[in-house]
């Protein structure tokens, strides 16, 4: 910044004279309605707001650089990951999920894990979060579900008995419930976690293959994670936790880092795999598909306006470039739309101008005008295809290999076909095999803790259910909860009859 002094101007560039006492009849009189000034600084003081996201409203951004560490170039011809050693700008933004854009960042929540690569044939968003699983696996469940983790539309509070008669009443969510009430539901800050893609995606390669695929980012700061009065304690000491360690760690030069893996699955294993690949409740267990080393992803970059940069990015799983592809994955399917329409609705039809989502190479097509259409709206150039005049063509070699859609497919979706409503086994493992006892011990006093919020009239029925979901997994961690919440725990122990049947 220049110490030349500037001059103070309307919007429209008219130099004010005065910027703090508004025109008046006289020194002690009533105001001028001429004063222009007065009237466009009130205005646009009151249109500083826009709607925030339904979801993920509070949230954190950076820029970085993704490196390819690993030629994975025999599962995917997109272009980012071409060569060993190819730097590609990114813009993430993490967030947590149910509270408002004011919340406090270590609310027990997923968090989202949202990364814009500026490849140079498009944008791909890959918009995950710190989790591999999901609450719901079909699209038309998600409104429903996010009504519980918001506020009652009578109390205006939040429900504990809302969300673990949801969670009760839908034991598909068991498994990314029994993460969420494990200490990884409350991260410490954004820097400590894991992130992943967590639907199915496709690859496809040059010959035209298509693979499955999932991406991780394991956090190379390693995992670390508050306690559950930990986490409540930071929210009353700073409730924007999260934003100020990301902010601070860039601005030192502490650049956080994240390790990209692919797990990689043969287009044809899918129809025989114990596990359906699209399910997003599901995961791939690590010994039937091992992860494989991509890149890292690095964040140097802090944005230099939270509204212009943070707010207004934009980020839909829509966006994919050539040689990433999407899967029959439902949610996934649901959110190819439902992105899109929330950005228009949010931020205009012309979103994809604001400079943190549009793209920095070239963008060719016929698409005009709209409110708020400020890159010069192609000019003299011609707005129809076909025409004489210009040159621009679709391309045919970034076509995608055909799909087979056969009756197979149709039973893989079969709700009924084995291991599709096996909502226990992953969720059991987890608690088994992968926690240590000290994480056993702190997801169960976690649970403990949720559903004692459960108040009213029905609070016994949805503690049982839910108790049951719990057994199910795993007959100790049902044991656990049921001691830690007073439960007489001989009605879920299997009966002689039951135990044949
Ligand atoms: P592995 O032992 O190979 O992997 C276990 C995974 O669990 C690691 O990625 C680990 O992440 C992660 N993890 C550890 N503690 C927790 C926790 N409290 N919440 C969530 N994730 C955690 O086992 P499998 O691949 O056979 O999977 C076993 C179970 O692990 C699954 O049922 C699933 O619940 C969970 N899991 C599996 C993942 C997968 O993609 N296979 C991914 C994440 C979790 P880290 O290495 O960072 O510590
Ligand atoms: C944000 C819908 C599932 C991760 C959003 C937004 C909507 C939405 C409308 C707000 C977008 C905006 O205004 O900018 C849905 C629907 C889902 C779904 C309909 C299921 C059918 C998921 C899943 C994940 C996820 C499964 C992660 C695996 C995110 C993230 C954001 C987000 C990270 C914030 C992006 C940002 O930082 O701007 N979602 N969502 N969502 N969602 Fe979802």
């Amino acid at each position: 910044m220049d110490n030349q002094p500037q001059k103070l101007t309307t919007a429209s560039g008219r130099p004010y004279a005065e910027n703090e006492n508004s025109q008046s009849a006289g020194a002690r009189g009533p105001l001028l309605l001429q004063d222009y000034i007065l009237h466009e600084k009130m205005a646009h003081f009151n249109r500083e707001r826009i709607p925030e996201r339904v979801v993920h409203a509070k949230g954190s951004g950076a820029y970085g650089t993704f490196t390819v560490t690993n030629d994975i170039t025999q599962y995917t011809r997109a272009r980012l990951f071409n060569q060993v050693g190819k730097e590609t700008r990114v813009f993430m933004r993490f967030s947590t999920v149910g509270g408002e854009k004011g919340s406090a960042d270590t609310e027990r929540d997923p968090r989202g894990f949202a990364v814009k690569f500026y490849t140079e044939e498009g944008n791909w968003d890959l918009v995950g979060n710190n989790t591999p699983v999901f609450f719901v696996k079909d699209p038309k469940k998600f409104g429903d579900f996010i009504h519980t983790q918001k506020r009652d539309p009578y109390t205006n509070l939040k429900s504990p008995t809302m969300m673990w008669d949801y969670w009760s009443l839908n034991p598909e969510s068991l498994h990314q419930v029994l993460i969420l009430m494990s200490d990884r539901g409350t991260p410490v800050g954004y820097r400590f976690m894991n992130g992943y893609g967590s639907h199915t995606f496709s690859l496809i390669n040059a010959k035209g293959e298509r693979f499955w695929v999932k991406f991780h980012f394991k956090s190379m700061q390693g995992i670390r994670n508050f306690s559950g009065p930990e986490a409540d304690a930071m929210k009353a000491r700073d409730l924007d936790f999260a934003q100020r360690d990301l902010l601070e760690a860039i601005d030192n030069g502490h650049y956080p880092k994240w390790a990209l893996k692919v797990q990689i699955m043969p287009e044809a294993d899918a129809k025989t795999y114990k596990w359906n690949p699209f399910d997003l409740t599901k995961v791939w267990p690590h010994k039937d598909y091992p992860l494989i080393d991509v890149g890292v992803l690095e964040l140097n970059q802090n944005p230099d306006n939270y509204f212009a940069e943070v707010e207004q990015s934009a980020f839909a799983p829509a966006h994919v470039v050539d040689g990433i592809g999407y899967s029959p994955d439902k949610m996934l399917q649901g959110r190819l739309l439902s992105y899109p329409d929330a950005h228009r609705y949010r931020l205009g039809g012309n979103y994809e101008q604001i400079p943190v989502n549009r793209c920095p190479y070239a963008v060719h097509n016929y698409q005009r005008d709209g409110q708020m259409r400020v890159d010069g709206n192609g000019g003299r150039t011609p707005n129809y295809f076909p025409n004489s005049f210009d040159t621009i063509v679709a391309d045919a070699s970034y076509k995608e290999p055909a799909q087979t859609l056969d009756s197979l497919v149709a039973d893989w979706y079969d709700r009924n076909a084995p291991g599709d409503n096996d909502h226990y086994t992953q969720p059991g493992i987890l608690f088994r095999e992968v926690m240590t006892p000290e994480q056993q011990m702190a997801t169960v006093q976690n649970i403990v803790t949720a559903m004692r919020g459960i108040s009213g009239p029905k609070k016994e029925q949805i503690v049982f259910r839910q108790l049951c979901h719990f057994f199910r997994a795993d007959m100790s961690l049902g044991m656990a909860i049921a001691r830690g919440l007073n439960v007489n725990v001989d009605q879920f122990m299997p009966t002689a009859q039951s135990a044949h049947a």
